[in-house]
């Protein structure tokens, strides 16, 4: 177990010098270090900074995200990935603005109830803007708890996580919020994942696996699953008017998205035009083929363009396309469409 008095003071004392200067560090306003932690939950620092800025720029309080549009919300999140992410803030801060006058409840109970508000999300919040004793677990804070204690479990086990948590509570002390990002701060910086360094590292003296050299051999890997391949064909309809079809996505994952239709590589075109009720000319244009890795899995995406004399309510004008929202696969396809070597053709 640690030694929570000269372990807290040497991990606070190191991070009090050594902390990076980020935008969300130096602000105390609740709401912006909630949007902080939503962002920074499933995306590294340096992607994060820029749409930080830009939301804070464009939100600057609470009450003015509380009342944005959704798909214009959707549009500025477009790249950070797991969009579920901005429509339960959205929802979660409506509620704020409505129940509790636009104030970021200081109080758990009230702040886990809300849209959105998982173990991770309640304690980093929570600890960072009202310093309540709760940890806030992350990826680098359980490589740093797993090499400190020589923890041989299973990191990625939700009652693994949970133990963990429970034990950080144990010993946080009353800075809490400088504690957890201390640790986080830590595992960014320090106790990296590939190689750590121990050397410069502030609680050398308090961490088992440094001791018996086994550094490298924690957190403990599983083995790898493969990522699952999943091959579509994507379809750009466009008709004489310029108009292309797409829909918004109703799933959940990318629920609010724009996507263009999507279909596993043998679905054949009788099928698709059945299915969005067009009329589509034989003639198929090749445009290209993109990659796109998800963390289980990857698409691998072949494109074309096809003609259709007909309209329905899923035509949009072409040019109007780059005001939606879309995930970074279907922009990634959409650059090829949209280059200039492609129109020559
Ligand atoms: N990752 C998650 N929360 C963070 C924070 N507050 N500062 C730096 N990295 C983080
Ligand atoms: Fe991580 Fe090395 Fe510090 Fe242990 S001594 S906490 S392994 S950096």
């Amino acid at each position: 177990m640690l030694q929570p008095s000269t372990f807290n003071n040497s991990l606070l004392e190191w991070y009090h010098s050594n902390k990076r200067d980020l935008p969300w560090r130096r602000t105390d306003d609740p709401y912006k270090i909630w949007l902080s932690e939503v962002m920074l939950q499933q995306t590294q620092v340096i992607t994060v900074i820029p749409y930080f800025t830009k939301f804070i720029t464009k939100y600057p309080t609470l009450k003015d995200l509380a009342d944005a549009d959704e798909q214009a919300l959707l549009k500025d999140w477009e790249g950070l990935g797991y969009y579920n992410r901005i429509r339960n803030f959205h929802n979660a801060i409506k509620e704020v603005k409505e129940k509790y006058n636009g104030e970021v409840p200081d109080d758990p109970q009230d702040f886990f109830e809300l849209k959105g508000v998982g173990p991770y999300i309640g304690g980093a919040v929570q600890s960072i803007a009202f310093n309540h004793l709760l940890a806030a677990v992350d990826g680098n804070v359980l490589r740093v708890m797993s090499r400190l204690n020589e923890d041989g479990r299973d990191m990625t086990k939700a009652s693994v996580q949970k133990s963990v948590k429970h034990d950080i509570e144990t010993i946080i002390p009353l800075e809490a919020g400088d504690f957890n990002q201390a640790l986080m701060e830590l595992g960014a910086t320090i106790c990296t994942p590939r190689t750590p360094k121990c050397i410069m590292c502030p609680v050398q003296e308090h961490c088992e696996a440094f001791k018996s050299s086994t550094v490298k051999n924690y957190p403990i890997k599983k083995k790898q699953t493969k990522k699952k391949e999943e091959f579509y064909n994507v379809y750009f309809i466009v008709n004489d008017e310029q108009e292309i079809f797409i829909y918004k996505q109703e799933g959940n994952l990318l629920k609010g998205m724009y996507e263009l239709p999507k279909y596993d590589v043998d679905t054949n075109l009788e099928n698709i035009e059945e299915e969005l009720n067009v009329k589509l000319d034989d003639k198929r244009i090749y445009i290209g083929s993109d990659k796109h890795v998800f963390t289980h899995k990857i698409w691998y995406m072949e494109s074309y363009l096809l003609h259709t004399n007909s309209k329905n309510e899923y035509f949009i004008p072409v040019n109007e396309v780059h005001e939606l929202p879309m995930s970074m696969a279907m922009k990634k396809i959409f650059r090829k469409f949209t280059a200039d070597e492609f129109h020559e053709l």
